[in-house]
């Protein structure tokens, strides 16, 4: 046999497994463009976790209460989680974290752009549980089914961890509410500020993002941007209703006809500006990423140091 026709038939196998909706596995051959974009699809989501840690570890120190702290602790070390499962994930495509590590300090992979806004208050850590740990919930429960097995795995763990976080932003941003004129004029302050970045978490609309069609073909997504920020939207009207506060959209309205509600435009220009790098924090971002990987540095001399000592004795 040929080796394109040996080819082939990898390919017809490939298909066969994405067209029964089950799994790829690392040992399976998978079409080098697949294996790519999973490498930049996981690696952004997982540089996306740990760099999401910064804004809201700003805030440990200055908790309002031992209870507040402490739930805002074990949700900043559930991100750093998620930042490991997601590696672990993508080594298993043949990368490793330290070549991960060395494309997002390098500034060749990227993050979500949401975490290059700051964090100005102690409501912006209620807004980010409610809105941006929200807008990943749509965002990743879709990604459970995935096709490639290890993400598709990692996310499950994710996703019930993200639920916990929503909650928790939303439970914060109630007792606000239920609080002084202060402290409501603090939340609707901070939703003010999240609200459209929000939107843009789910990237660019459909007309703008090409490689959405190949993406859904593979499994690799499961739905579009412009389904999933629908999704979002519906989803937050009526929680914000609940929680009487405005979200800054004046053309935010139901329809009736389309069963959702209407919305209006997010300004593509930031989003652009924003993943090029011209956010408001991303400087900030980048040098606290690089200054914590320089101090862990005799962490890795050390453990490397370990393990070579180790298989040397035999131990
Ligand atoms: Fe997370
Ligand atoms: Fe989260």
């Amino acid at each position: 046999m040929t080796a394109t026709a040996d080819e082939a038939e990898l390919v017809t196998d490939f298909e066969a497994i994405l067209g029964r909706r089950d799994r790829i596995e690392p040992r399976d051959w998978m079409p080098e463009r697949y294996r790519r974009t999973l490498v930049r699809q996981i690696a952004q989501h997982a540089h996306s976790e740990i760099i999401g840690m910064q804004p809201e570890g700003a805030w440990i120190t200055r908790a309002p209460s031992l209870r507040r702290k402490a739930i805002l602790l074990a949700k900043v070390q559930d991100e750093a989680g998620h930042g490991l499962y997601l590696y672990s994930a993508c080594e298993t495509l043949g990368v490793s974290r330290q070549e991960l590590t060395e494309l997002l300090l390098s500034g060749r992979q990227k993050y979500s752009s949401i975490f290059n806004y700051p964090t100005l208050s102690y409501a912006d850590v209620g807004t980010i549980g409610w809105l941006v740990d929200g807008a990943a919930i749509c965002n990743q429960v879709p990604l459970c089914r995935t096709s490639y097995g290890p993400y598709g795995r990692a996310m499950i763990r994710i996703c019930k961890e993200e639920s916990f976080h929503q909650r928790q932003g939303y439970e914060l941003l109630m007792t606000m509410q239920r609080g002084t004129d202060e402290q409501r004029a603090m939340v609707q302050e901070s939703v003010d500020r999240f609200w459209w970045p929000s939107l843009m978490m789910f990237g660019p609309p459909d007309s703008q993002s090409p490689n959405t069609a190949q993406s859904m073909a593979w499994g690799i997504k499961r739905d579009t941007n412009d389904e999933l920020r629908q999704k979002f939207v519906d989803m937050t009207v009526p929680q914000a209703e609940a929680l009487g506060v405005t979200l800054p959209d004046p053309e935010l309205a139901w329809n009736a006809e389309r069963g959702h509600y209407d919305f209006g435009e997010p300004d593509w220009d930031e989003l652009t500006a924003v993943i090029s790098g011209d956010g408001p924090c991303n400087a900030e971002r980048m040098a606290h990423r690089r200054r914590a990987h320089e101090d862990g540095a005799w962490v890795r001399e050390a453990a490397t140091a370990f393990a070579a000592r180790t298989s040397e004795d035999g131990r």
